[in-house]
């Protein structure tokens, strides 16, 4: 029996809090913290400050708390080398370095890579004039799929008819990579790699844009579900083949290896899978359903990653059913988000048998819960089948209320309706 671990999560979402929760249910662990953590995380974790971009001062709290691990939640903290300086400290972090984190942080780099380890994805251009843009425009042909170079949380992403709109977007980015349009469902795959080992999660999918019906502009994410029942059997098999082992392979072959979560975003096209985007860390919110169905304990698999152990410890295990988290977004969301609005309803909520509420953009008001960023919460359910998972989350979001809330009403909805 090994010692129990103290673990550290570093971010504010609802990622930092479904890993939280599930770190807060593993027997492994002894201690949770959290940094800077919200209300939710508040729950099941003892939460410091902290500036999660400032790699000195996170490895700092992770000494000062001599924590066995730390868990970097988002992207920018990881591009900004949170990890590395957690390492140098000489403690175990799940997250890829700063050079590593390119893969999400410049699409151009990861485009090199996906090149360069014979990974299938959308043809692209990189661009830095308008010129150059219109040409690479007319190239590919509507519809138009362009892409700030840079992280933008989700949000820097246009797809559009309108040869104006593409252009314009263009123009507001410093490099954009302009690419073919790929058409199919998406799926979020995510792997957790030691930089050699790769073991994918169940599959999931996302609902990126902000009304029903796939319409309006993207957001980071307005619901999830998992699993997938109508994607092909062998798809985790071949996406493991084809895209995760290969890019990891070519990440260490290139000396800087990448280690943590390894996320596919994909495109079942009808010529085959695509991969739209890697992000370095966790999806938002594929991570609350994910949470709630894993069936192994989290740490052992998140402790292998960060250590190069990842062999020794058993791949994920999933439970059966389905899990289903649906995003109530605040007045504004997407392009503003409205804060200090008063959250009623989350006890109401929870009471649903088979529901958690996970915590993203919440702030404590006194003894009041309010609204504080675009994403607010996601009511997370599971159920024996899709459609219960679906019902039941379904009848959470209908017990919370605040002001300007705004959510999907058809998330998992085609899904379920399949069996
Ligand atoms: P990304 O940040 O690259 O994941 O893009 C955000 C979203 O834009 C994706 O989840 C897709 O819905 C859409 N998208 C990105 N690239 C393409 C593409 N080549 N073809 C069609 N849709 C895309
Ligand atoms: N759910 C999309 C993302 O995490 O990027």
């Amino acid at each position: 029996m090994t010692t129990p671990l103290k673990v550290l999560v570093i971010g504010t979402g609802g990622r930092e809090h479904a890993l939280a929760r599930a770190l807060s249910l593993d027997p492994g662990v002894a201690e949770v913290h959290a940094a800077p953590g919200n209300p939710g995380i508040a729950s099941v974790a003892s939460l410091h400050d902290v500036d999660p971009l400032d790699p000195a001062s996170v490895a700092a709290l992770a000494q000062r708390l001599a924590v066995d691990l730390v868990v970097v939640g988002p992207e920018a903290p990881l591009v900004a080398g949170v990890a590395d300086a957690v390492r140098e400290a000489g403690i175990a972090c799940f997250g890829p370095s700063g050079e590593a984190a390119r893969l999400e942080g410049s699409k151009a780099f990861a485009k090199e890579v996906m090149a360069a380890a014979e990974v299938p994805t959308a043809q692209a251009r990189v661009c830095t004039t308008p010129e150059e843009a219109a040409a690479a425009l007319d190239e590919f042909g509507a519809p138009y799929v362009v892409k700030d170079d840079g992280l933008a949380a989700g949000k820097g992403v246009v797809v559009t008819e309108d040869r104006d709109a593409a252009l314009a977007h263009a123009a507001q980015c410093e490099r954009v990579v302009i690419e073919e349009f790929l058409d199919g469902p998406e799926v979020s795959l995510f792997a957790i790699t030691d930089g050699d080992r790769v073991y994918p999660l169940q599959p999931a999918q996302d609902f990126k844009r902000i009304h029903d019906g796939d319409e309006g502009p993207n957001t980071g994410g307005m619901g999830a579900y998992t699993p997938l029942a109508w994607a092909p059997a062998d798809l985790v098999d071949e996406v493991l083949r084809d895209v995760l082992q290969p890019t990891v392979d070519e990440m260490a072959r290139r000396g800087t290896p990448f280690s943590g979560l390894l996320y596919a975003g994909l495109a079942l096209t009808s010529r085959g899978t695509r991969v739209v985007e890697f992000n370095a860390r966790f999806g938002d919110p594929e991570t609350q359903p994910l949470m709630a169905l894993l069936d192994s304990p989290l740490s052992p698999l998140l402790m292998g990653a960060a250590t190069g152990t990842l062999a020794d410890v058993e791949p994920p295990r999933w439970k059966p059913g389905a899990a289903v988290a649906v995003v109530l977004a605040s007045g504004g969301y997407p392009e503003t988000s409205s804060s200090g609005d008063v959250i009623r309803g989350l006890a109401d909520a929870e009471a649903v048998d088979g529901v958690h509420v996970i915590h993203a953009g919440t702030a404590r008001d006194g003894a009041d819960v309010v609204t504080a960023g675009g994403r607010v919460l996601a009511v997370t359910a599971v159920g024996d089948s899709l459609a219960g998972a679906r019902a039941a989350a379904y009848d959470g979001v209908g017990r919370v209320s605040f002001d300007g809330a705004q959510h999907r009403t058809d998330i998992a909805a085609r899904a379920a309706e399949q069996g």
